[in-house]
């Protein structure tokens, strides 16, 4: 295994004195950067030891002149240890298997796929090389899509592809059984340090991981379809798995150009397909009511949200609806969501005091209100943007003359 050193912004060393158990600390200090030497030489860490480890950042910052002293790394969200990923294995070549393998091979790291029907197989590259041709405009040329594409190799068992992986991503169909064979299968074959991760849209990792030896190297990493096309990616531990692995899957997501996201606590269907289902249950009652057609719900999206969700999330968007921002906005209108909580959903109410006051405190970090005037100018630039491209790009699939 190899470790890398990322540094993510402040972090602290402290200088201890040891004496018997009892540590004092005698000394520390904040860094808010490594520089570039540094950094090329915290890189250099193959050793997991944590003596060495420690040894090695001592020197790595100069301590070495403080000879009764032992540093210390306090671990903050600001540095993490990472585990440095060379090698990826998928099992399923489907619809999302094949696009995680574009995910990887696009960053550089060879994706090794395994399907266990051999049509699958066969036609896994062919169907890949479509799929990179659709994302030309992102990942380049022929010639760059070529060079993604010899990463990618397909393996005849399950133990060929899984044999040098340093992250395996199973992404075969959603049956608990079948997970749970499969991920013992993968906790025998490969390398004690993998990473094991699914790719599942619903079970928690330990409704079908927690009785295996290695269930600390086991993960979810959840995507948005298709995962080389939309960035954002659920990241769900199981109460078991090591922080080491949360933190190298994250740091991994993120050097494939994803957007990892935390799932603190698992929940069947974690938090993507939950926002996603309250959306399509509306709709559904709303079909079922009467009140509207499904053409006309789509258009709610398409040519209404979804505009603006392409840039802002939603607390974002609505944080630019009222010249006070979120609050100014919840309390002037959070009572329909209330009402309609306690109508649709027979819950309590959800704009609560303390909702109000997180979303404050998370809208006003990322944008004073004197700056709301600026960003909505820039949200106005943007959707004009879209929806010129919208108008330029007609679905020749679809027939534009609106009859059903
Ligand atoms: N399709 C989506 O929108 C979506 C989105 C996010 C997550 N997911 C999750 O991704 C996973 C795969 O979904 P999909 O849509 O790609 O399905 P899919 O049917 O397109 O692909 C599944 C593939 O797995 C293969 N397979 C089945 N059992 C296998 C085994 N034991 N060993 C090796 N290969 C095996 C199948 O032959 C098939 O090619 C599921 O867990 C699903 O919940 C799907």
């Amino acid at each position: 295994m190899q470790l890398q050193l990322e540094y993510l912004g402040t972090f602290h060393v402290y200088l201890t004195s040891e004496i018997g158990e009892l540590n004092h600390v005698v000394a520390w200090w904040s860094y808010d950067s490594l520089d570039d030497r540094q950094v090329r030489r915290a890189k250099m860490i193959t050793d997991p030891r944590w003596q060495d480890y420690l040894a090695m950042v001592g020197d790595l910052l100069q301590l070495q002149n403080h000879p009764h002293a032992v540093p210390r790394l306090l671990f903050t969200p600001a540095l993490r240890l990472t585990m440095l990923i060379q090698q990826a294995a998928i099992v399923g070549s489907g619809i999302i298997g094949r696009s995680w393998a574009i995910v990887f091979a696009r960053a550089g790291v060879p994706a090794r796929l395994y399907d266990s029907m051999p049509d699958n197989r066969a036609k896994a590259l062919e169907r890949i090389a479509e799929a990179l041709a659709q994302s030309a405009v992102l990942v380049g040329d022929a010639a760059a899509q070529k060079a993604v594409l010899d990463r990618i190799t397909v393996a005849d068992s399950l133990a060929d592809v899984a044999a040098d992986a340093d992250f395996v991503h199973e992404c075969i169909d959603e049956k608990l059984d079948s997970k749970k064979t499969v991920f013992s299968e993968l906790d025998r074959c490969v390398k004690p340090t993998a990473i094991l991760a699914t790719t599942t849209s619903s079970f928690p990792v330990s409704t079908f991981a927690s009785d295996l030896p290695g269930r600390a190297r086991c993960i979810v990493v959840h995507p948005a379809t298709p995962p080389h096309l939309l960035p954002v990616t659920e990241i769900c531990p199981a109460p078991f798995t090591d922080q080491a692995v949360t933190d190298a899957t994250f740091a991994f997501m993120e050097q494939c150009g994803q957007v990892p996201v935390l799932i603190r606590f698992e929940q069947s269907s974690f938090v993507l397909n939950r926002m996603q289902a309250a959306l399509v249950v509306e709709m559904l009652r709303c079909l079922n009511s009467g009140i509207i057609s499904p053409r006309d719900i789509d258009k709610i999206i398409s040519q209404g949200f979804g505009l603006r969700w392409a840039f802002l999330g939603p607390f974002e968007g609505v944080d630019l609806n009222a010249v006070g921002g979120i609050r100014e906005y919840l309390d002037r209108f959070g009572f329909i969501f209330d009402d309609m909580a306690r109508q649709n959903w027979r819950g309590g109410a959800v704009v609560t005091p303390e909702a109000i006051a997180m979303l404050e405190v998370y809208a006003r970090a990322q944008l004073p209100l004197g700056a709301i005037g600026e960003r909505t100018m820039w949200r106005d630039r943007a959707i004009a943007s879209l929806r010129e491209l919208k108008e330029n790009s007609p679905d020749p699939a679809v027939r534009q003359d609106g009859q059903p």
